[in-house]
């Protein structure tokens, strides 16, 4: 009777004190992970609304951005003063470049009157309120927080790399500028600052040129796209869309407020088809050329023998360093095909007058690629500037100061590093982020292919072990890489981006030994409070409760001795036959390891039932990805056996070929035969020929299946 009592009286007074709200709480657990946190025990620092940001000469935007970013999250706006000596209460911007050993680095120290920030520089400061911003508490309300307490403590912070970039590609889909300001604002939250803008394309050319105007009239629109991977059809959408020179001088201005260098990428001499539409006589065979419609590689490249296209190239860069100020400009330097080249008498003519040769290593087309790129490093050094290229640049004999972007991998980077090249990791196997996030892909929205989740991104060492220290200290950064073939609108940009650049931020930001992915995740959630708060997109695989698992399956067939006549492709044999009825159905791209692949062979699987069983039905599944060359099977058959050794044929189907109309996916195949008792059963399940209307017409259609059902 008194314990009940007792326990009355205490929920009594619970419930009064929980009628007072607590006070929200900062929590320093953000992304990037600061270096040093030390919390002490004091009492906290209130950050209310008449709380003052006190700032030294030179960082009064600093000041607004915090004010800015504080009424966001909280709704109230601090009042920004000049410093005058022995301001308290406040928070307090100030540069100690002395005090520490790098650029970008802070320290923020929070007793329980007053909040300093002290950067290296003023993007040190940035980055300190970076941190104070990330580190709110976000309540969701739709009232003003009335105020909100700051944990004492120090934390000391700075990055690992200098160099810490995004890309974007607004030619493939047109991005407009209040969007690329939001990538922008993006970049600023996640601690980077360089922007590398790829205004040139096969499929668009997206910046003002002055000294020729027809670039943005004709080369900057296309008459339609190609739908789905490259398929024979076209939508008849005109596309397209440009900055001009002052609209790109606004976006530096605006960037740089941040902190954030903007690289523009004019890519020659490759991907510039649609300069070709533009001037015709800029290319090999002097065309007509059309603003891309098609996704790839165009093998209409600017004619290397062509002085007017050397000359046109130059006034370009002339006219893009006058715009950005960016120590780097990105001359691209990928992906160009030599066909044109290697037939055009001016190209031909050129590599004679130079007397290039080929080698064993490079043909003397790459050597005269090498000879545009050389030219082109010297228009931009001439103006104190420094190239960076595509690691392509490094087949034949690329100019020493280039900095090279290692996109195929990291081997070009490594390469590069040991020439003494300085060198920007970018590998597509890790930090392409136009790739697949999930294996769930017929649950995704369309994408260029690769699988790219964000375990993976975390897991990426940017300095190679293989690299001496030394060498390793030309990798001055990382960067990921966003082209936008299948991403049509700046919401997809953001779902594709978050939350890998949060991965990346830590990459870019952290040492090695910082890394916990459990934690990371913990963080991210942080993280995307503030994206919801902003309005962001971002994808939530990582916080799923739960993740896709095997669908499983049970029937005569599962785990029966099964033998295979033909052998998978051995890319695609993965854990072999067993797993064609290992009772866990296929799912995932078609190199998620969950599905055997034949090409011009059949697959054609003897499953032993170990004794003699009745049986009507067989079922399979496979995978349609016509892109990628996979078709639907063409026949299933099926045979039995008493013995093993004569079979009769027992059922038999033919299966229309998929169309481009079709979608693609997975899908079931069900059999149904005169119920027969036997114990061995033959399944040959065949392909199609790739039809007339695809690129690889000609050759047989791969097929994918796993999981053979019998029952
Ligand atoms: C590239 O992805 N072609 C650089
Ligand atoms: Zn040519």
């Amino acid at each position: 009777m008194r314990t009940t009592f007792l326990l009355f009286v205490s929920a009594i007074l619970l419930c009064q004190s929980c009628t007072q709200q607590p006070m929200p709480e900062a929590s320093y657990d953000i992304i990037p992970l600061p270096k040093e946190v030390t919390l002490n025990e004091k009492r906290p620092f209130v950050l209310q609304s008449n709380t003052v940001v006190y700032y030294e000469e030179g960082l009064q935007r600093e000041a607004q951005f915090l004010s800015e970013y504080v009424d966001d999250i909280l709704s109230f706006k601090m009042a920004c003063q000049p410093l005058q000596g022995k301001e308290k209460n406040g928070i307090v911007l100030q540069l100690a470049p002395a005090e520490f050993g790098f650029d970008e680095a802070y320290e923020i120290t929070i007793t329980p009157k007053q909040v300093t920030i002290k950067g290296a520089d003023a993007a040190g400061v940035f980055y300190g309120i970076q941190t104070l911003r990330k580190s709110l508490p976000i309540t969701n309300s739709q009232l003003p927080t009335p105020n909100c307490q700051l944990p004492t403590a120090v934390i000391r912070d700075w990055s690992e790399f200098g160099y810490r970039g995004m890309h974007l590609d607004p030619c493939r889909h047109f991005m407009d500028l209040d969007s690329v300001k939001i990538y922008i604002d993006m970049l600023a939250m996640h601690n980077m600052n360089q922007f590398h803008f790829h205004l040139t394309e096969d499929q668009g050319w997206r910046i003002e040129i002055k000294k020729y105007p027809e670039l943005t009239q004709v080369g900057a629109y296309r008459k339609g796209t190609v739908i789905g991977h490259n398929s024979p059809l076209y939508d008849t959408v005109r596309h397209g869309g440009f900055y001009t020179q002052d609209e790109l001088r606004d976006l530096v201005q605006y960037a740089a407020e941040r902190h954030i260098n903007i690289i523009p990428e004019i890519d020659l001499p490759g991907h510039m088809q649609a300069a070709l539409a533009t001037y015709p006589k800029l290319g090999c065979t002097g065309g007509p050329y059309e603003v891309w419609r098609r996704w790839g590689v165009s093998e209409d490249v600017l004619c290397a023998g062509n002085e007017e296209a050397m000359q046109f190239v130059e006034d370009v860069l002339n006219e893009v360093m006058d715009v950005f100020p960016s120590e780097y400009i990105h001359i691209g330097g990928d992906e160009c095909p030599k066909t044109r080249w290697m037939k055009c008498p001016k190209c031909q003519a050129k590599i004679k007058e130079l007397g290039i040769k080929g080698d064993e290593r490079f043909s003397k087309e790459d050597y005269l690629q090498s000879y545009v790129m050389n030219c082109m490093a010297k228009v931009v050094e001439a103006r104190g500037r420094r190239v960076i290229g595509w690691d392509e640049i490094l087949e034949g004999n690329v100019s020493e100061t280039a900095i090279i972007m290692s996109w195929r991998g990291t081997q070009g980077g490594i390469e590069a590093a040991r020439k003494g090249h300085d060198v920007i990791m970018a590998p597509s196997s890790h930090l392409y982020f136009d790739y697949y996030q999930s294996d769930d892909i017929f649950n995704e929205p369309p994408c260029i292919g690769g699988y790219l989740p964000v375990e993976r991104v975390y897991e990426f060492q940017p300095l190679p072990a293989e690299l001496t220290l030394a060498e390793q200290k030309h990798i001055i950064g990382v960067q990921a890489n966003i082209w936008t073939e299948y991403i049509a609108s700046f919401q997809h940009v953001q779902y594709m981006a978050m939350p890998r650049m949060d991965a990346l931020a830590e990459l870019q930001w952290n040492n090695p030994e910082q890394r916990d992915f459990q934690a990371f995740v913990e963080r991210c959630r942080k993280m995307t409070q503030l994206y919801d708060l902003y309005h962001y997109n971002y994808a939530k695989h990582i916080f799923d409760p739960h993740p896709k698992t095997d669908t499983v399956v049970s029937n005569l067939a599962t785990h029966k001795p099964l033998t295979l006549r033909f052998q998978p492709a051995e890319k695609y044999t993965f854990e072999g036959a067993a797993q064609l009825n290992d009772g866990k159905l296929g799912r995932g791209l078609y190199n998620s390891g969950r599905w055997l692949g034949f090409q011009g062979d059949p697959l054609d699987a003897v499953i032993d039932l170990e004794q003699p069983e009745t049986l009507s039905h067989v079922r399979f599944h496979a995978l349609v990805d016509k892109p990628s060359w996979i078709y639907n099977p063409s026949e299933v058959k099926v045979l039995v056996s008493d013995d093993g050794k004569r079979y009769r044929r027992v059922g038999q189907q033919e299966i229309m070929i998929s169309t481009w109309a079709d979608r693609d996916g997975i899908f079931s195949y069900e059999l149904e035969f005169e119920p027969v008792v036997a114990r061995y059963v033959e399944v040959v399940i065949n392909g199609h020929e790739l039809p007339k209307d695809h690129d690889g017409h000609g050759h047989p259609a791969w097929i994918f299946v796993d999981e053979i059902e019998l029952f």
